[in-house]
């Protein structure tokens, strides 16, 4: 028999989303997960040292981790973090988690008791998992990409009774939107008056132009969480972090070290060779410009849909692209008898949030065929979509 918990979170079970197990499909467009298959720079650089990595490695193995992290990866993302955005952390206030996915579970436990709220703008990155199992209670504020820019704040303070905590992705997954400084401000000022903890989700920070949304946030009421997956192109390596007020890090150390000790050393290892190397040659880096290469071919192709309620207005940056349509599962399954891959918006959100808007999700990193691909899905869409003459640009149902 299995615990109520344990049958309850399959409601929100991110398998789904992600997978069971992987398997090989080679021959398909991948356009499904956030994954980053392009060329290198700074995977390259540190292959030349491969065998001065495996050494430290396979010595790593023989420790325990500490529960915090790593001292010399510490050091080296605060240098990042300075370096980015001008915040100086100590490194004592950055704790390594599995991935910035694991980050964000571990700030649910810290910030939201069981029973209170956890808000963030739907459709998201599933972060719906990580509240599920912290037995926190969901709000999802339904947005619209024309919603971030000048209505969020509204938005939130109108639901902000029994939230504790509010979660920002900029920009933003699936719609690539920024949120302008006016407007991060007031929802700055808005959660300290409702005592509302705020997370930034930064994975995609390496990924846009605009200004860091961190700079209107009271970094006392806030937490940056990072990771290497995207901007270095290492998911797979699962290593992620926080960084947060001083006062608070020693309860979220206690929330890492109680379920796993710390992050597995070969990871750290891997990260601060990766992170030493990028830190003395930032031109290593390869991959932000390589995604906005093929944003914008994509985005080539989404504009010519707009007559089909298509979205490509403006977006500031990430990795995806929201394709607003009549029925995402029909459109999502027409593509994968193409080869093309896509996220069924709908279908991955295991709620039904009500209003949701009917979308698929295009990840631009996984595939360095865009074109062909784009050709493929603006074709699909041109088959099975009817122009929606004088409609909003989305079909809510
Ligand atoms: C917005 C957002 N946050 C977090 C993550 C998780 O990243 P990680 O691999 O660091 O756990 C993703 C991955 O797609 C994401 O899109």
């Amino acid at each position: 028999m299995t615990a109520a918990r344990a049958r309850a979170q399959l409601a929100a079970d991110v398998s789904r989303f992600f997978g069971p197990f992987r398997r090989n499909e080679e021959a398909k467009y991948n356009l499904g997960l956030g994954e980053i298959e392009c060329r290198n720079a700074l995977m390259e650089e540190a292959m030349g040292q491969k065998e001065k990595i495996a050494g430290k490695l396979l010595s790593s193995l023989s420790k325990y981790p500490g529960c915090q992290g790593y001292m010399p990866l510490n050091e080296k993302i605060a240098e990042l973090i300075k370096a980015e955005t001008g915040m100086d952390f100590n490194p004592g206030q950055i704790v390594l988690t599995a991935g910035a996915a694991d980050a964000i579970s571990h700030a649910v436990f810290v910030y939201s008791h069981a029973g209170e709220k956890v808000m963030f703008p739907v459709p998201s990155f599933p972060y719906w998992c990580s509240v599920a199992r912290n037995e926190s209670l969901i709000e999802p504020i339904m947005c619209m990409p024309q919603d971030f820019s000048d209505k969020l704040s509204g938005r939130i303070e109108a639901r902000a009774k029994n939230v504790s905590m509010l979660i920002l992705n900029v920009p933003h997954n699936p719609y690539g939107c920024s949120i302008e400084r006016g407007e991060a401000e007031k929802i700055n000022e808005t959660a300290s008056r409702h005592k509302i903890k705020v997370v930034i989700d930064d994975v995609y920070r390496a990924f846009t132009k605009k200004e860091w949304i961190g700079n209107s946030f009271d970094m006392e009421n806030s937490v940056i969480v990072d990771s290497l997956s995207k901007r270095f192109g290492v998911p797979g390596l699962r290593l992620g972090f926080a960084a947060l007020p001083k006062v608070e890090v020693k309860h979220f150390r206690a929330a890492v070290a109680n379920q796993y000790v710390g992050v597995s050393m070969p990871s750290a290892i891997i990260a601060d060779a990766l992170l030493e190397a990028y830190l003395s040659n930032k031109k290593l880096n390869t991959i932000p410009k390589e995604i906005e290469k093929r944003q914008e071919i994509l985005d080539s192709y989404l504009k010519k849909l707009e007559p089909y309620g298509i979205f490509s207005q403006k977006p500031e940056g990430g990795m995806f692209r929201a394709v607003f349509c009549r029925d995402a599962n029909l459109l999502a399954a027409e593509l994968a008898g193409k080869n093309v891959i896509v996220k069924g918006g709908r279908s991955n959100f295991p709620f039904s949030y009500a209003g949701m808007p009917e979308f698929i999700r295009i990840s631009v990193g996984g595939e360095e065929r865009i074109r062909e691909a784009a050709e493929i899905i603006a074709e699909t869409v041109k088959e099975i979509e009817m122009p929606l003459e004088g409609e909003k640009i989305a079909v809510i149902r």
